[in-house]
């Protein structure tokens, strides 16, 4: 047998939130929900459809190696210099790039404790030492993540809002945070769900790029724009970082109609606008209905909800499953009395409330 690399066997492939082709098949069902992988249950732009369709004509030209027209849009976006950004296969291969290019064997990388389990894997696959960081309620603990580092520190992931448990950290605590970082480390601001925010006590990162050239932001075009199966994320970095990691990029990792795709749902602010309005109904609705049955969950700024089930959540993740409701249960994050739920759309929320309840019920009166 071929021996694989030592580090592969301290990991496992990705487990995803389970796909609806692959339950209906298992269970025979029609109709099934998925409120488990952070998707945008609206859908993507139909600016971003029509660009794509176009595109597709074009699909046997390999596209520009370094998207320069999306990068170009992106920094009008955002106001900052084309020089500051990198295009990945969305942000999960921008997070692989980080660990190629800047993590030694033996180096560590500090993280929370639960987190985007992508940074822990990707630690592991370069040899690295992955440091987790305990959580405080659900919630990043700067204090701890500050007395974490080492000077065998390389790199600190911060996933603010944090997924699983959609909290964010304050904007002083993370600035003092990111101010106490000696400079040699790279801290990674994963922000994947920064649209979603809705609070002013919410660091807006991009403003301290220049003061610290070891700042790097991820985002996403993955979740708010709808465009998931697309892949397109992006990093926004000093120069320097974005040079280093464009020199292990794979040369053609985004794809002619990811970047039509991307650029013009850039310009549909309509869909966006509909897309955040209807996630702040459905976080109230659930949030309230979470109340109404004595459940507690994480304060999110995402669309996703971690609530509190106060029993055994993968016997009730199994019972929904059956139902048709496909969920994220927390046992494999770490909060085994927990299920990750992303925010759907309004009759989606109310079936699987409905659903919960009488789960919930049932296993009382068994
Ligand atoms: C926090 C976080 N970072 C990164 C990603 C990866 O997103 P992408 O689709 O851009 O690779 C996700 C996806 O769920 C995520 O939750």
């Amino acid at each position: 047998m071929v021996q694989t690399r030592k580090q592969m066997n301290s990991i496992a492939m990705y487990s995803p939130g389970k796909p609806v082709e692959e339950l209906k098949r298992e269970l025979g069902l029609d109709k099934v929900i998925k409120m488990a992988s952070n998707e945008n249950p609206y859908g993507f732009s139909p600016l971003a459809e029509k660009a794509m369709m176009k595109e597709m004509k074009n699909v046997h030209y390999y596209p520009e190696i370094t998207s320069p027209v999306l990068t170009e849009k992106l920094s009008k976006h955002l106001n900052t210099s084309a020089h500051n950004f990198i295009i990945g296969n969305g942000s999960d291969e921008i997070i692989r790039m980080i660990t190629r290019t800047y993590l030694n064997p033996g180096e560590e990388a500090v993280m929370a404790s639960v987190t985007f389990p992508r940074y822990k894997t990707n630690v592991l696959i370069e040899g690295g030492t992955p440091v987790e960081v305990p959580m405080r309620d659900g919630t990043h603990d700067a204090e701890a993540i500050s007395e974490a580092v080492t000077p065998n520190t390389k790199i600190i992931f911060m996933c603010n809002p944090n997924n699983p448990t959609g909290t964010i950290l304050g904007k002083n605590e993370l600035l003092q945070l990111i101010q106490s970082i000696p400079p040699d480390v790279l801290v990674v601001l994963d922000e994947a769900y920064y649209e979603y925010v809705h609070t002013d006590d919410y660091l807006q990162s991009l403003d301290y790029l220049e003061d610290f050239p070891n700042l790097m932001i991820l985002r996403t075009f993955s979740k708010v724009y709808g465009l998931a199966s697309a892949r397109v994320g992006y990093g926004i970095a000093h120069p320097s970082i974005i040079q280093e990691l464009l020199k292990g990029k794979e040369p053609f990792n985004v794809n002619r109609l990811a970047h039509a795709g991307a650029l013009a749902a850039l310009d549909d602010k309509e869909f966006m606008d509909l897309t955040l309005e209807k996630n702040e109904s459905g976080r109230l609705y659930l949030e309230s209905q979470f109340t109404r049955l004595g459940l507690t969950y994480f304060p999110t700024h995402t669309n996703f909800i971690m609530v509190d089930l106060a029993t055994e959540a993968e016997a009730i993740y199994q019972h929904l499953l059956v139902k048709g409701i496909i969920v994220r249960p927390g046992h494999m994050m770490g909060y085994p009395t927990m299920l990750r739920v992303t925010i759907g759309k309004p009759e989606e929320n109310e079936q699987f409330i409905t659903a919960l309840e009488q789960v919930l019920h049932e296993q009382v009166t068994t």
